[in-house]
C-alpha cells in the first residue's frame, strides 16, 4: 500500500501553539498577522479570490495554469511531495476534479445504458494526505452530489451544501445563499473552467468566517 493510501486521522498537533504564538507576537509588534490559504486544485482561483479579499496570503496548486491570480505551484497533486513546501497554512480549500462523480448521478440513458465504473479516489486520498500533512486550523473539500457516498469514509459526514456545491471538512459556521446560476454561462471554450470555478459569494462568506474565527483564536492565545 502506497504512503498516500495510509490515511492518518486528523488530530491535535503539538507545534500548533508555537505557530499561533509567533502570529500573536507579530501582531503585538504592530503588524497584521499574515493568514494563509493553500488552494488545492486551484483552477481559476475561485476559493482564493474570496480569501484574498479577506486579507489571506494565497498559494494555489494545480496541474494546469488557467490564470490563477496569486502564487501558483504547477504540480500533479496525485504525486506531489507536500514536504517540498515548508510553510504553515491556516486554511486549506480543495476542489478535486468532479467529472467521475458527476457521471454517477447522470441518468443511465446519458451514458448509452452502460454501467458507470467506480470513481477513482486517488486525488481525494491525496487531498486528505496533504491536509493531514499541513494540519491547518480549518479545511474544506468541495465536490458534487455524486461524491457524497464516496467522500464520507475519507472526510467524514457532509458538513454543508450551497447550491450544487457539497462541502466536507472542519470550518466555522457560515451563511451563503445560492443565488448564482452556473447553467446560464455562455457557450464559450472557457465554459467548463468557469462552471467549476467557486462562486465569489461562497468563497467570500467562508473566508470571512475563517478570518473571524482565526482572530478569536489569536486573541485567546
Ligand atoms: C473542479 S476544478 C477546480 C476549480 C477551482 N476551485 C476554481 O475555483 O476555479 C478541478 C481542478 O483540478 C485540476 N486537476 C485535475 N487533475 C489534477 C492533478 N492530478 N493535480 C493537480 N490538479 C489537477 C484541474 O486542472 C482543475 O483546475
Amino acid at each position: 500500500m502506497g504512503l498516500r493510501n495510509q490515511l492518518i486521522p486528523l488530530g491535535p498537533k503539538g507545534e500548533e501553539s508555537v505557530y499561533y504564538e509567533q502570529k500573536r507576537r507579530s501582531r503585538s509588534r504592530g503588524g497584521r498577522p499574515e493568514v494563509k490559504l493553500l488552494d488545492l486544485f486551484c483552477g481559476m482561483g475561485g476559493w482564493s479570490v474570496g480569501f484574498h479579499r479577506e486579507g489571506f496570503d494565497c498559494t494555489g496548486i494545480d496541474v494546469h495554469d488557467v490564470g490563477y491570480p496569486y502564487r501558483l505551484i504547477l504540480a500533479d497533486l496525485g504525486t506531489w511531495d507536500s514536504a517540498s513546501l515548508q510553510e504553515d497554512f491556516d486554511v486549506i480549500c480543495a476542489s478535486p476534479p468532479c467529472i467521475e462523480f458527476t457521471k454517477t448521478t447522470l441518468p443511465k440513458s446519458w451514458n448509452k445504458g452502460k454501467e458507470v465504473s467506480r470513481p477513482d479516489l486517488t486525488l481525494a486520498k491525496s487531498t486528505l494526505y496533504i491536509v493531514n500533512h499541513f494540519h491547518p486550523k480549518f479545511w474544506v473539500v468541495e465536490n458534487v452530489r455524486g461524491a457524497v457516498p464516496y467522500f464520507q469514509d475519507l472526510f467524514g459526514e457532509l458538513k454543508k451544501k450551497v447550491g450544487s456545491r457539497y462541502l466536507w471538512g472542519h470550518f466555522p459556521i457560515f451563511d451563503c445563499e445560492a443565488t448564482y446560476d452556473k447553467w446560464r454561462l455562455p457557450p464559450n471554450p472557457d465554459r467548463a473552467w468557469l462552471r467549476s470555478k467557486i462562486p465569489y459569494p461562497l468563497s467570500r462568506s467562508l473566508a470571512l468566517a475563517c478570518r473571524t474565527a482565526l482572530k478569536q483564536i489569536l486573541e485567546a492565545t
